[in-house]
C-alpha cells in the first residue's frame, strides 16, 4: 500500500508538501487530509472486492462529512450512507446521485423521513416496526412508495470496543433477528413500502473476518426463512466496520517502535466470505465503509505549548484539545503521535494532553516520544475518520481548519472558526 503521509529526509510530508509548511501557512491545530490516500483506500477496496459481483460501496458520511472530501469520494464512484437530513443534504450537494444514497439511523424524525422521500433517496433503512409504519404513513401522505431495507440485528459479537459494537441483541440497533420475519411480513403488506433489502451493521473498527462471517451466515439463514414465507429481496447491505491499524502508522529508526498485537483485517478473506456466502443468488450487495476510506488520510497538526513536570510525570501540553479530536476521551483510542521533524533527541515517557478543563483531555498517556519543547510541532496520526466529525466547541474553543492536499497543492476545505461563530 502506498502511503502518502511519510517522512522524507526527517521531515513529515503530506503528499509533496512538508507538514511544517502547512502549519506555518494555516496555523494549528490543523486537520490535513491527503486526497491521494483516500483514492488509494478506495482503490484497495474496489480491487479486493472485485471478485464479488454486483457489489457497491456506500461511504458512511459520519466518518468525515467535509463536503470537499465527499466530492472526491463521489467522483471515485461510491454511493453514500447517511443518518440524518443534514448528511443527505451534504451528500446531494457533493454530487452523490439520490438513488445511490441510503438513509439509516435508529431515530429518524418525520422531518428526516419527509426530506428523504422528497429527495428520492435510494433506500430507507427501517430499524423498528413502528418506524416501518411511520415510513409507510409519510410516504402515503406524499403519494410515494418508499424503497425500504430492514435492519436486522444478527446478535453477533464484533469483538471491538463496546461503545462501537452494534450487532448484539442488547444494542439499540435494528430488529432482533428472531422477530424480523414478522416485521418483513408486515412490511411486505404495507402499501407505500417496497421491501427491497436486508441491512446489518455489527460494529466499527472490526479487525477480524469472523464476526462478518457470522453476520453473513445469519443473513443467509434469515433470507431462507423469508423465502419460505414468499418474501424475496434484491439487496443485502452488510454495513460498515472494516478496521484500520492505528499503531506504527509511521516507522523510522528515529521513532519508538510501537509494540502491537493489533490485528489487521484480511480483506481478501473478507471478500471471499462475502462472495461465497451471498453472491450466488444475484443480490445487489452493499457495504458501507467509513473509517477505511478516510482514517489513514488525515493527520492533526498541533503545536507544543508547554512542558510541565508534576509528581514524576511529564506533561506535554499541546494546542489541540479533546474538542478537536475526541477519540481518546471517548474510547481510550490509541493514535500514534509523531514529531513533524525527526531529531536525534532521546526518547522519554510523557503524557500528551490538550488545554481543555477535563482530565480526559489526553491524546496519549505514558507514551514514549523523542523530547519535544515549546513551539515544536507534532502530528496526531490516523484521524481522518471520526476526527473532525466528532469535534465540538467545548470550552468555547474554535474548531480547527481543514486542509486538503493533492500532490503539491493545498487548499482550505473548511475555514478555522472565528470568535463570531461562537455567538
Ligand atoms: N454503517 C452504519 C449503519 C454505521 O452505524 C456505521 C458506523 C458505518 C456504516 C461506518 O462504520 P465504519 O466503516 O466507519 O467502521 N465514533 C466511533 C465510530 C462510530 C461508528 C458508528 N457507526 C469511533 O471513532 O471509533
Amino acid at each position: 500500500m502506498t502511503s502518502h503521509i511519510r517522512y522524507d529526509n526527517k521531515k513529515l510530508f503530506v503528499e509533496d508538501i512538508p507538514a511544517a509548511l502547512l502549519a506555518e501557512k494555516y496555523g494549528t491545530p490543523l486537520y490535513v487530509y491527503s486526497s491521494n490516500q483516500i483514492a488509494e483506500q478506495f482503490r484497495i477496496l474496489k480491487d479486493t472486492f472485485d471478485i464479488v459481483p454486483n457489489l457497491k460501496f456506500l461511504y458512511a458520511l459520519k466518518a468525515n462529512s467535509n463536503s470537499e472530501l465527499l466530492k472526491l469520494i463521489s467522483s471515485l464512484g461510491a454511493g453514500a450512507d447517511t443518518v440524518s437530513a443534514g448528511e443527505i443534504f451534504l451528500a446531494l450537494r457533493s454530487g452523490f446521485a439520490p438513488d445511490s444514497i441510503s438513509f439509516a439511523g435508529v431515530g429518524k424524525t418525520d422531518y428526516d423521513l419527509d426530506f428523504a422521500l422528497d429527495r428520492g433517496i435510494g433506500t430507507i433503512i427501517a430499524e423498528s416496526d413502528e418506524e416501518l409504519r411511520a415510513i409507510s404513513e409519510r410516504a402515503a401522505a406524499m403519494s410515494k412508495t418508499a424503497n425500504v431495507s430492514l435492519r436486522i440485528n444478527p446478535d453477533v459479537d464484533a469483538r471491538t470496543h463496546p461503545h462501537i459494537s452494534t450487532g448484539l441483541k442488547e444494542n439499540k440497533f435494528g430488529i432482533n433477528i428472531r422477530d424480523a420475519v414478522g416485521s418483513a411480513r408486515a412490511a411486505a403488506k404495507m402499501k407505500n413500502i417496497r421491501l427491497v433489502g436486508i441491512h446489518s451493521h455489527i460494529g466499527s473498527q472490526i479487525t477480524e473476518v469472523e464476526p462478518f462471517a457470522e453476520a453473513v451466515n445469519s443473513i443467509r439463514e434469515f433470507l431462507a426463512k423469508l423465502s419460505r414465507d414468499g418474501i424475496e429481496v434484491s439487496q443485502i447491505d452488510l454495513g460498515g466496520g472494516i478496521g484500520v491499524r492505528y499503531k506504527n502508522a509511521l516507522k523510522d529508526r528515529l521513532l519508538p517502535t510501537e509494540t502491537s498485537e493489533e490485528p489487521s483485517i484480511d480483506l481478501r478473506t473478507l471478500a471471499k466470505v462475502v462472495k461465497d456466502g451471498l453472491s450466488s443468488s444475484g443480490y445487489e450487495i452493499l457495504m458501507e465503509p467509513g473509517r477505511f476510506l478516510t482514517a489513514e488520510s488525515g493527520i492533526l497538526l498541533t503545536r507544543v505549548l508547554y512542558r510541565k513536570e508534576s509528581s514524576g510525570r511529564t506533561f506535554v501540553i499541546v494546542d489541540a484539545g479533546m474538542n478537536d479530536m475526541m477519540r481518546h476521551a471517548l474510547y481510550s483510542a490509541y493514535h500514534q503521535v509523531v514529531p513533524v521533524e525527526l531529531g536525534e533527541k532521546a526518547f522519554e515517557l510523557v503524557d500528551i494532553v490538550g488545554p481543555v478543563c477535563e482530565s480526559t483531555d489526553v491524546f496519549a498517556a505514558q507514551r514514549e516520544i523523542s523530547r519535544v519543547d515549546r513551539g515544536d510541532l507534532l502530528a496526531i496520526m490516523t484521524v481522518g475518520a471520526y476526527g473532525y466529525s466528532l469535534a465540538s466547541n467545548y470550552n468555547s474553543r474554535l474548531k480547527p481548519a481543514e486542509i486538503l492536499v493533492d500532490k503539491d497543492y493545498s487548499r482550505i476545505v473548511r475555514d478555522r472558526e472565528n470568535l463570531e461563530d461562537l455567538v
